[in-house]
């Protein structure tokens, strides 16, 4: 196949180079078009667009495939742990033995956050959303670790970076909750593994010791490896594009944690939940709810459903779909909106609308109904994507700085008003 393209406009002919991924995509390289034609290209929500080569995360849409550094979802969802693929996704390769118990001690020796980010915690209003807290608690951070302020860390300094990130988010969003139930905040334990000493951390009482149940920290294992990246979405966009103005990962990550919290992005989790409670309440006709969706007049949206890359379905709803039923049957629960979430599924996989836009569920279809099971209030489903996300918001930001991107400023194409003369206001 031709390792060019050639692009006519007007008199104009030209070529341009053409580059394939190892997974076989290919794409233009547009960075001399407006030298040689004076053009830009326009792509409003960047959806035929590349923003970057990136060797962290593959995903092919038609096919329903997800691969964290040539890794099957699949195999990484059912045999590592969090912290295995977390490693994997930030560094490149699953760790040794002693390379992951190395991170593991590295990590321990940092989840305690400095005391007086607890004033922050305390000046949040009770009931405020669990997003906005985190986002600025996160960015926080860099007041306490100014030193992560500099562009120009060494790589070993920019690793404590990380490390102390990973290790302060599982600490943070506990906390989040404990405060969010007026409960005592629960302090991490060094002898358990990152997820366990999250459990502990969230569920853990003052009073007595609890023990984590086996199927729980499982299932949030897996939810979180899930989780952990997916190549060029909104918020991982985010946390490159501030990345690539030398702002420091706090900062970064941060914006991210913001871009994220968007029903239409990590939000849907949240949505989904308050959407099938929804149809629940209104007795459960997933016909009307689904001609609501289609209905182009109506605002609703079938939350959960949809993806702008997977046009089939989305891997990790199907993984999550099995846990749902896994979970729920060990824990004893019977959840009146899976069942709904079923129908809908059902009636939408079979309706025209969603089959000939190849609108499938996707990761927020089901996760909710597992995080309610474990025991989360809605508003904290979407801090538990964020922090599943983290170590894929890090690995791309590594990868960003690593490959000294330029700072990202997208052109434009002005439809304005051209050369008004100012009028003063007695005039106008
Ligand atoms: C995540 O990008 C990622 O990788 C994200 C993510 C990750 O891991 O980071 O996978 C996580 O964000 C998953 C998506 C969660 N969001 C939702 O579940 C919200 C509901 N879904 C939609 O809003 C929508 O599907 C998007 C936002 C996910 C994708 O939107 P696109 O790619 O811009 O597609 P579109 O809005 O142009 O839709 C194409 C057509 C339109 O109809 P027509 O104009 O062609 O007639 O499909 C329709 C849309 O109206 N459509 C829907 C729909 N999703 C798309 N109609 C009803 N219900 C829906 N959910």
């Amino acid at each position: 196949m031709s390792s060019t393209a050639t692009i006519k406009y007007g008199d104009q002919t030209v070529e341009l180079p053409v580059i394939t991924g190892t997974e076989n995509e290919s794409a233009i390289d547009i960075a001399k078009l407006r030298d040689l034609t004076g053009l830009i290209t326009l792509d409003s929500g960047f959806k035929n667009t590349g923003a970057t080569k990136s060797a962290i995360t593959f995903l092919d849409g038609e096919q329903g495939v997800l691969k964290y550094r040539g890794y099957a979802i699949e195999e990484l969802a059912e045999k590592a742990s969090f912290l295995e693929v977390a490693y994997l996704l930030i560094y490149g390769n699953l760790p040794t033995k002693a390379q992951l118990d190395d991170f593991q001690f590295q990590i321990s020796r940092h989840t305690l956050v400095h005391e007086d980010m607890k004033k922050f915690f305390d000046g949040f209003p009770s009931k405020s959303h669990p997003m906005g807290q985190l986002s600025s608690l996160v960015c926080s951070l860099s007041s306490f670790y100014p030193e992560s302020l500099d562009p120009h860390q060494t790589q070993e300094e920019q690793n404590l970076t990380i490390i102390k990130l990973l290790a302060k988010m599982a600490t943070i969003v506990s906390w989040i909750y404990k405060k969010s139930l007026g409960h005592p905040l629960i302090y991490p334990q060094n002898k358990f593994d990152y997820v366990t000493n999250y459990l502990y951390m969230t569920f853990g009482q003052r009073t007595e010791e609890v023990s984590i149940d086996p199927v729980v920290a499982k299932a949030m294992n897996v939810l979180l490896i899930l989780h952990a990246d997916h190549e060029q979405n909104c918020s991982t966009s985010t946390v490159r594009i501030v990345g690539s103005a030398d702002c420091n990962l706090y900062a970064s990550i941060s914006a991210g944690i913001s871009a994220l919290w968007g029903p239409l992005h990590g939000g849907a989790n949240q949505a989904v939940i308050e959407m099938l409670e929804q149809i629940k309440n209104d007795g459960g006709d997933v016909d009307k709810w689904l001609n609501k969706a289609k209905d182009k007049n109506d605002p609703f949206r079938l939350m959960g459903f949809g993806h702008r890359v997977y046009k089939n379905f989305d891997p990790r709803a199907k993984i999550i779909k099995k846990a749902c039923d896994d979970v729920l049957a060990k824990l004893g629960i019977n959840d009146p909106v899976l069942d709904i979430a079923k129908k809908l599924e059902q009636a939408a996989l079979s309706d025209p609308y969603f089959v000939e836009r190849k609108l499938y569920p996707n990761v927020d279809f089901y996760s909710g109904i597992i995080y309610r099971a474990l025991g989360f209030p809605t508003d904290m489903f979407t801090v538990l994507f964020a922090l599943g996300r983290l170590p894929g918001w890090i690995a791309q930001w590594k990868e960003m700085r690593e490959n000294k991107e330029p700072i990202g400023r997208p052109r434009q194409v002005y439809v304005g008003e051209v050369n008004r003369q100012f009028v003063p206001v007695e005039k106008r």
